[in-house]
């Protein structure tokens, strides 16, 4: 199966950025007209604007939450639920991200048993995982992203819900953008991972590139075999966004 096989996947992590007036000048660049028909498009704001996101964008494009907890209610002060989520038609969620990894220390056990938690809440997944420079520069990226991946499969029985997104964390926000070739090598290996649990999964499962991605750089990302879209951060609030989600056409 082909890069082109797997339907092509953008996500536009917003992080904490945003205000009403700024996402609605996002909304406005997000027309479906505007976006091509052989990607999904999936966008995810801050938790406090995912209700307000999920009215105002066509049922075409995927909201997403940046985080969710692994338990369905209690007291879990500032945390939400899956169920949460999906009461308020939120069906996809961000886990894993390296920033809530190396900023709020969440563990290869803590984001696999939340993949898992909100798998099984029917959420659909764009997990996470990515090296730092530290351990790129000392030979471990397969090493790390493996262990990571090992992690969230061990808690994966459906994996067509799922989207593994490789991010090293020294390509993001850093204008460092891994060079396709780099990105494909890990894609390549991360497959292989996928592979081994099955044929089909490995041929099917989307995986995605982020970490500086923006419209200058998706054409020749996007080229690569192994690279099935993107996970894009700072460019995912401008119009930009609207050339990398083409960035196949
Ligand atoms: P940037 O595109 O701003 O580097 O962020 C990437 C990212 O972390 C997306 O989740």
């Amino acid at each position: 199966m082909s890069a082109r096989e797997r339907k092509f996947f953008v996500g536009g992590n917003w992080k904490m950025n945003g205000d009403t007036a700024s996402i609605n000048g996002i909304i406005e660049f997000m027309k479906p007209e505007n976006l091509s028909d052989d990607s999904e498009v999936v966008v995810s704001p801050p938790t406090c604007y995912l209700q307000y996101v999920r009215q105002k964008l066509p049922v075409s494009i995927g909201v997403a939450a940046q985080n969710c907890y692994k338990a369905e209610k209690g007291a879990f002060t500032g945390e939400v639920s899956p169920l949460m989520l999906k009461d308020i038609g939120v069906n996809w969620v961000i886990l894993g991200h390296s920033e809530r990894r190396n900023i709020f220390g969440e563990s290869d056990e803590l984001v696999g048993e939340k993949v898992g938690f909100a798998l099984s809440k029917g959420m659909r997944v764009i997990a996470c995982i990515g090296e730092l420079l530290s351990e790129r520069e000392a030979g471990k990226t397969e090493a790390v992203v493996a262990r990571q991946l090992k992690a969230i499969a061990d808690n994966v029985s459906n994996w067509s819900d799922v989207v593994v997104a490789y991010e090293p964390v020294w390509a993001i926000g850093t204008g460092k953008t891994a060079t396709p070739e780099q990105a494909q090598e890990v894609h390549a290996s991360l497959r292989k991972t996928l592979s081994s649990i099955s044929s089909q999964i490995g041929a099917q499962t989307r995986i995605i590139y982020g970490g500086s991605v923006n419209a200058g750089n998706c054409r020749s990302l996007a080229a690569m075999s192994d690279i099935d879209g993107f996970l894009v951060g700072g460019a995912s609030l401008k119009p930009d966004f609207v050339t990398i989600v083409n960035a196949q056409d």
